[in-house]
């Protein structure tokens, strides 16, 4: 979608008009009354603002032109707005057209911040996504949004805001690229394809990405992740991302490495998971697409940071060649791990992302992403991702990122004590405490030793956050949890906030 820019209505045929509920609504919409030619009474009866409420108006006799007058609520955070706005837009995309003009003057909107917008065009731009890219009618019933020559008209009082509101279609359009991603079944994206998208991306907005096939993985002794893969006929890959803004040489940049779980397709290996709900692991790269879109945003958005990322990638299969249960396997760090569980792959993989990560990079942050644990879920719902960390600050920092932008975390402990069931007789650890109970901490437990004591190391478990039940598809499907989260995140750090 591409954004213009004007000073006034004029006539535009098709406005969004949105409205906050407050002490100024019924002022406003008397206004809008007398501006678009409806009765001032009936206009107050029938829209109170409320959230997501839309009433369409035909201003002109006789012609289509529309006018779609659309309720924010009181007092609506960031995360609403973009939620309003992406259900608008996907609730009427049959009354929709590719050119619509957004009222977002003082008069109509207040005098807002700038983030706002920002959300509010990110949101229609991601009500225009589409899942079932796989059906025969895809191509003729796409979302008017969609349409390679849409466009999006700010009217506003000062020009910059066009800047603003580009910033919510590069947004939108980095998640929606890995919404596709993750959304892809499993016969469609193997790690192989996970890597030849990170290479086209870096290509396409400008950053560098290494990428290690399994001879490489093997040579470089990625043991962990190589023993995972053992199952499958897809070959792994290790994927190396690294961005850094053109033409800023004077400021010395944070450095933030971001490891993400890249599994393809998660059955549980020899520990095999039950049938009901496996289709779901296709999405167990979630962490990988919250990486992928985070660095790539970055680039399109030229963001003064310096980041590495980091994506193991592999299918976690069942096969004669299968790591078994109880078999000992190495790790880059060069600590051996006795596999209690196959089906606790995501943590033997991101052991070799997090101490390749430190051992060559050293970030100054170091944060990774997994759908890692069904306990998580259980702890926290499909509400927040659990935020585990030693680092106030850094917890402070996600905390808020959070808040700003709807995507939120929870911190819980990562104490000494869950550390003791993962002790194993034979070998350095065990993957797997044995116990029903507290095992999104464990898992914590195991990936800090593979960050070496990595002093500003935060890990996020995503399992509930990266594939969800959404307006847009009655079934779960993909979120894009994670990239707004982050883009936040690292943007709190460069305003030293
Ligand atoms: N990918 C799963 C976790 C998961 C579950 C993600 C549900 C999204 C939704 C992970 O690899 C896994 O299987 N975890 C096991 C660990 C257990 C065997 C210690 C789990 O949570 O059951
Ligand atoms: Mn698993
Ligand atoms: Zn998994």
């Amino acid at each position: 979608m591409k954004i213009n820019f004007v000073a006034r209505l004029n006539d535009s045929p098709l406005v969004i008009v949105p409205i906050f509920k407050n002490a100024a609504t019924l002022a406003l919409l008397d206004r809008l009354a007398v501006d678009f030619k409806q009765t001032p009474f009936l206009l107050r009866r029938d829209f109170k603002a409320e959230a997501k409420e839309c009433l369409l108006l035909y201003p002109e006799q006789g012609s289509d032109r529309k006018v779609f007058l659309l309720g924010l609520g009181a007092e609506p955070s960031l995360g609403d707005v973009l939620a309003i706005f992406r259900y608008f837009a996907f609730t009427q995309r049959a009354r929709l057209t590719q050119d619509v003009v957004l009222d977002w003057r003082v008069s109509t909107i207040g005098a807002t911040s700038t983030t706002y917008l920002t959300a509010a065009v990110n949101g229609l731009c991601l009500g225009g996504y589409q899942v079932g890219v796989h059906k025969a009618d895809s191509l003729f019933n796409i979302h008017p949004f969609k349409n390679a020559s849409a466009m999006l008209t700010i009217c506003a009082q000062h020009p910059y805001l066009q800047l603003v509101a580009q910033k919510g279609v590069e947004t939108a359009e980095a998640q929606m690229r890995l919404m596709d991603l993750v959304n892809a079944p499993s016969n469609f994206k193997q790690p192989r394809v996970l890597g030849e998208w990170a290479e086209a991306s870096g290509k396409q907005f400008g950053y560098k990405t290494t990428i290690f096939d399994k001879k490489k993985c093997i040579e470089k002794g990625l043991h962990a992740l190589l023993s995972v893969n053992q199952g499958s006929p897809e070959e792994p890959r290790f994927i190396i991302m690294e961005y850094l803004p053109t033409g800023i040489t004077n400021k010395k940049l944070t450095k933030i490495g971001l490891v993400g779980k890249g599994v393809t397709f998660d059955t549980g290996g020899i520990s095999i998971k039950s049938s009901t709900n496996m289709h779901k692991m296709k999405s167990d790269m979630g962490g990988a697409a919250a990486v992928l879109g985070t660095i790539e945003l970055a680039a399109r958005l030229q963001l003064p940071v310096h980041l590495i990322g980091i994506i193991p990638s592999t299918e976690n299969m069942v096969d004669g060649k299968a790591t078994k249960p109880g078999d000992v396997v190495g790790s880059y760090l060069g600590k051996t791990i006795e596999v209690i569980d196959t089906d606790a792959e995501g943590r033997i993989i991101l052991a070799d992302g997090l101490s390749y990560m430190v051992k060559n990079y050293n970030p100054d942050t170091l944060i990774d992403l997994a759908t890692l644990t069904g306990s998580v879920i259980g702890t926290l719902g499909y509400h927040c991702a659990g935020l585990f960390t030693n680092d106030d600050a850094l917890a402070a920092r996600l905390t808020l990122a959070g808040e700003l932008t709807g995507e939120k975390v929870w911190r819980l402990p990562l104490w000494d004590a869950y550390a003791e069931d993962l002790k194993s007789d034979i070998a350095d650890l065990s993957n797997f405490s044995g116990k029903p109970m507290a095992g999104a901490i464990s898992a914590a437990k195991f990936l800090e030793v593979f960050t070496d004591r990595h002093p500003h190391w935060a890990h996020l478990d995503i399992a509930g956050m990266a594939f969800s039940a959404t307006e847009l598809s009655p079934q779960q499907s993909a979120t894009a949890y994670g990239i707004r989260l982050l883009t936040a995140y690292i943007e709190l750090i460069i305003n030293d906030l």
